[in-house]
């Protein structure tokens, strides 16, 4: 069978071993890699990476095929270069690594012939109803190294941090790095100033720490009203990229190998129809489920 794999929209550790761990399992087949995502696929452009080289790339975060957000891709004209290029070079299945942009850009060139899996990957951790998606366990991984280092010289001034952590409109990332933090207010969308305050005026920690959601409001704004407030200093770090690159974490690397395991096996069984999605329920068990 003649299959093809790309990445695209925001990148995440786990990428590499699923991908290698994919090629491994289906090395009897053709494999074309499509580099930068769908703007590869628009401008057929691939890479001719063997599987000892993805093998070297594996544990590392970011994914060594390139990936990208192509706005070109989101028009018709853009849809039908990409199908051009998909039936010229006779592709069977399309395997899609992304989050939820890009599962709206499966969708769109579902059911003209080529078929296409579509695994979830994302750092945000939101391509429902997938459980997880390769990434998550990892950024959440890399927030909590960067908040303990931050806390330590906050513990010595008896300082207010807030943390702001991505997930776009998301807030898994949020929560899940509020626990282990053990954080005395994760603000999300719902939350409020005064909640907040409220919050940190009972807490019992000389060095309060907040988890902020990105995208719900300023951080600087936020830090200055809340310092008003509380009449005490107030930091405040943005976590940013550092969340979205280094190792996988075991649980990913385990992750990133039960979905390729997963999605060998319907290659190889033939359980492919014309948009597959490939998804973990909260037990980490993955199964296959058609996209209508
Ligand atoms: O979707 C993953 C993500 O890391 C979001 O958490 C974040 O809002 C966004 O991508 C950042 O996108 P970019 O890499 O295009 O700046």
């Amino acid at each position: 069978m003649n299959i093809a794999i790309l990445a695209s929209g925001g990148d995440g550790p786990g990428m590499n071993m699923f991908l290698y761990s994919l090629v491994k399992k289906l090395k009897k087949h053709k494999i074309t890699l499509f580099e930068y995502g769908y703007k590869g696929l628009i401008e057929d452009k691939t890479c001719d990476f063997d599987l000892n080289y993805l093998k070297s790339q594996r544990t590392l975060g970011g994914i060594s095929i390139k990936t990208s957000r192509c706005e070109k891709f989101q028009t018709l004209n853009g849809q039908e270069k990409a199908l051009e290029t998909l039936r010229k070079r006779k592709i069977d299945i399309l395997f899609v690594l992304g989050g939820n942009g890009s599962l709206a850009g499966a969708k769109s060139i579902k059911g003209k012939g080529i078929k296409i899996v579509f695994v979830p990957c994302s750092i945000d951790n939101d391509v429902f109803p997938s459980d997880y998606a390769i990434g998550f366990d990892s950024a959440c991984d890399r927030c909590k190294q960067y908040i303990y280092n931050v806390k330590d010289t906050m513990r010595s001034f008896d300082r207010v941090c807030i943390y702001e952590v991505m997930g776009r409109d998301h807030d898994a990332i949020a929560n899940k790095v509020s626990k282990m933090v053990n954080a005395d207010y994760t603000y999300t969308k719902n939350s409020t100033l005064q909640n907040c305050v409220d919050a940190l005026k009972k807490t019992k920690t000389k060095a309060p720490q907040i988890v902020l959601q990105e995208n719900v409001l300023d951080v600087k704004q936020f830090a200055q009203e809340l310092q008003n407030e509380l009449n005490r200093e107030v930091k405040y770090c943005v976590v940013g990229y550092f969340q979205r690159g280094g190792k996988p974490t075991k649980l990913e690397t385990k992750m990133a190998k039960k979905f390729a395991g997963a999605c060998a096996k319907s290659v190889n069984t033939s359980t492919i129809y014309d948009l597959t999605f490939c998804q973990s329920d909260e037990k980490g068990e993955i199964s296959l489920k058609i996209i209508e």
